[in-house]
């Protein structure tokens, strides 16, 4: 994988560091300096891309640049509680589980899963993702409020697959597995692509990094492993989504874009 990475003179010494970093995770990145980073650059450049900034490591495309930027969550989590939040109820949060969120994407669930009490560990296989979240990572344990929530969060760049084997073999369980693959917006029922009315700005960029070798990975595989290794499974999906490998969970929690769906173990 070979990706531009723009950056202006005096960020030089940050986009080399990032150079390195990638390099070491198997993405080749071209750097170019450029005369200036601002809505007009990113309009004239609309292919899939990296930059940096006074601000971290960015992906760009069609005119956009986002981060995993988790001080923006700030005010969310500040809203958030035990009791209004779903995913709270699904995962038992109130018990400060020990869970594994093997989808890590711009890990903004598990900001909120760590923020109510879980000891997060976050995997995530896409050296540019991953990169990303360490980067948000590395900066939200610079701000007062994050702080704190961080020291519950550990990043791991796996596979799940591999990581939940690993898990198997060695005999380690966790209370919770969290997974919230990509959907390709199929509607349950007619199987039709549904037009997204509001698919957020970060998904979007998300959706275009991801799908790198055609088919998307829609994560039907992590499900038996996940059983394997925790008493309890919690999937994301979309509201009226399929069923994740086709399997008919224990229980349902129901809003209004999306639904968590519960596998439980009984005999661990
Ligand atoms: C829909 S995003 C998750 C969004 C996330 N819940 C959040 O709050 O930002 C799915 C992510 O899971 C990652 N993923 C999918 N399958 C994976 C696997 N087998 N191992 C590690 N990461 C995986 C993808 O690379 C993608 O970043």
């Amino acid at each position: 994988m070979v990706m531009p990475l723009f950056f202006i003179a005096s960020d030089l010494k940050s986009a080399q560091h990032y150079q390195q970093i990638l390099l070491e995770r198997g993405v080749d990145i071209n750097l170019c300096e450029v005369e200036q980073l601002n809505a007009r650059f990113f309009r004239q450049h609309p292919e899939l891309a990296l930059c940096a900034d006074e601000q971290g490591l960015w992906l760009c495309a069609n005119g956009m640049k986002m981060q995993p930027d988790w001080k923006a969550e700030v005010p969310r989590l500040k809203r958030a509680s035990l009791k209004s939040e779903m995913i709270a109820r699904a995962c038992q949060l109130g018990e400060a589980p020990q869970l594994i969120d093997a989808t890590a994407g711009l890990g903004h669930d598990s900001l909120l899963m760590a923020h109510l009490g879980a000891h997060v560990t976050l995997l995530e296989r896409h050296p540019i993702l991953f990169t990303l979240l360490e980067d948000a990572h590395n900066q939200a344990k610079q701000d007062p409020f994050l702080s704190k929530i961080v020291e519950r969060i550990q990043l791991i760049f796996s596979d799940s697959s591999d990581y939940l084997q690993a898990c198997i073999q060695h005999h380690q369980q966790v209370n919770v597995i969290y997974l919230d693959p990509m959907f390709p917006q199929r509607d349950q029922h007619q199987n039709t692509i549904k037009k997204q009315a509001q698919v957020k700005k970060q998904m979007q960029l998300l959706h275009l990094l991801l799908p790198e070798h055609g088919e998307m990975d829609l994560g039907d595989s992590l499900l038996p492993l996940a059983q394997q290794v925790a008493q309890r499974v919690i999937v994301k999906r979309p509201r009226h989504a399929v069923f994740l490998n086709q399997q008919t969970p224990d229980h349902q929690w129901l809003g209004d874009a999306c639904r968590f769906d519960a596998y439980f173990q009984l005999s661990m």
